[in-house]
C-alpha cells in the first residue's frame, strides 16, 4: 500500500535556502504549502515571478505575517509538517510559529530555521554567540510547547560562502591570501580552506 505522503509547509520559502527547501518538497511528491508574507506595490518582481512559478509547481501559497497568529493556524491545520527557513535576524520570530503550532495542535515535526553549526556542540565569539543563543532559543521554546522537533546542522553551505565571502564573479586585479598558505583542511571546501587561513590571520595579528 502507498504510503501518504506528509504535507510540507515551508515558511520563509521565497529566500535562498526556501527556494531550495520548496523544490526539493515537490520533487519527493509532498504536497508542498508556503506561508509567505503578503505581495504589496512595492514587492520585488523577482519574488511576484517566483509565486508564480510556485504556483504552476502547484504550491498552495498562504500569504500572510508571521504576527497574523489566526492565519498563521489556519494555515498550520492543512499540514503535517513545517520546515521554517527564516533568515537570520528572524530566527526569534519563529517564537510566533511555536505559538501557532501549539494552537493549532496537529503538527508532527518542526524543522526550525538553523542549517548551519549545532549551537549545543559548538562554541562562538561575539557576535556570532547571540545566533547560537537564539537558535537555543527556539529549540527550548519547541520542547516547552511539546513540538517534537528536528535540527538540521549542515555547518557551512559552501556554494553560499564563497560567493558571500569570496565574491568569485568580482574581476580583481590581486587575491589576498592570509596566513603563511601552511594551513590543511581535508574538507573539499573552499570555504573551510578560507576558515582556516582566515583563522591563521587572526592568531597572526
Ligand atoms: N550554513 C550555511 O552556510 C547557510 C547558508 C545560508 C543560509 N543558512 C541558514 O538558512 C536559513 C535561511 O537563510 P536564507 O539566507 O535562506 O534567508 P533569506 O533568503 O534572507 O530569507 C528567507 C525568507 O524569509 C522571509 N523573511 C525575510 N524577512 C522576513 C521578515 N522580516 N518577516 C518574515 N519573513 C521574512 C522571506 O520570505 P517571504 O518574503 O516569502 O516571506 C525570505 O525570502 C538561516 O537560518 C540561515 O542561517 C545557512
Amino acid at each position: 500500500m502507498a504510503c501518504e505522503k506528509s504535507k510540507i509547509l515551508i515558511i520563509g520559502a521565497t529566500g535562498y535556502l526556501g527556494k531550495y527547501m520548496v523544490k526539493a518538497s515537490v520533487s519527493l511528491g509532498h504536497p508542498t504549502y508556503a506561508y509567505t508574507r503578503p505581495i504589496k506595490p512595492n514587492t520585488d518582481p523577482s519574488k511576484l515571478e517566483l509565486h508564480k512559478e510556485y504556483e504552476a509547481m502547484g504550491l498552495t501559497i498562504f500569504q500572510g505575517e508571521l504576527d497574523e497568529h489566526e492565519k498563521l493556524v489556519t494555515a498550520l491545520r492543512q499540514v503535517d509538517v513545517v520546515v521554517s527557513t527564516l533568515p537570520v535576524p528572524q530566527h526569534l520570530q519563529q517564537l510566533k510559529i511555536i505559538n501557532a503550532i501549539k494552537d493549532a495542535g496537529n503538527i508532527k515535526r518542526f524543522i526550525p530555521s538553523e542549517f548551519g553549526d549545532d549551537p549545543e556542540r559548538a562554541s562562538a565569539l561575539p557576535p556570532f554567540e547571540a545566533l547560537h543563543e537564539n537558535k537555543r532559543v527556539i529549540r527550548r521554546a519547541a520542547e516547552a510547547a511539546g513540538i517534537p522537533y528536528t535540527c538540521v546542522c549542515a555547518n557551512s553551505c559552501a556554494a553560499y560562502f564563497v560567493d558571500y565571502l569570496l565574491h568569485p564573479r568580482e574581476e580583481r586585479e590581486e587575491v589576498v591570501v592570509h596566513g603563511t598558505g601552511e594551513a590543511k583542511g581535508k574538507l573539499a571546501s573552499v570555504v573551510f580552506h578560507f576558515w582556516t587561513t582566515n583563522i591563521n590571520a587572526l592568531v597572526l595579528t
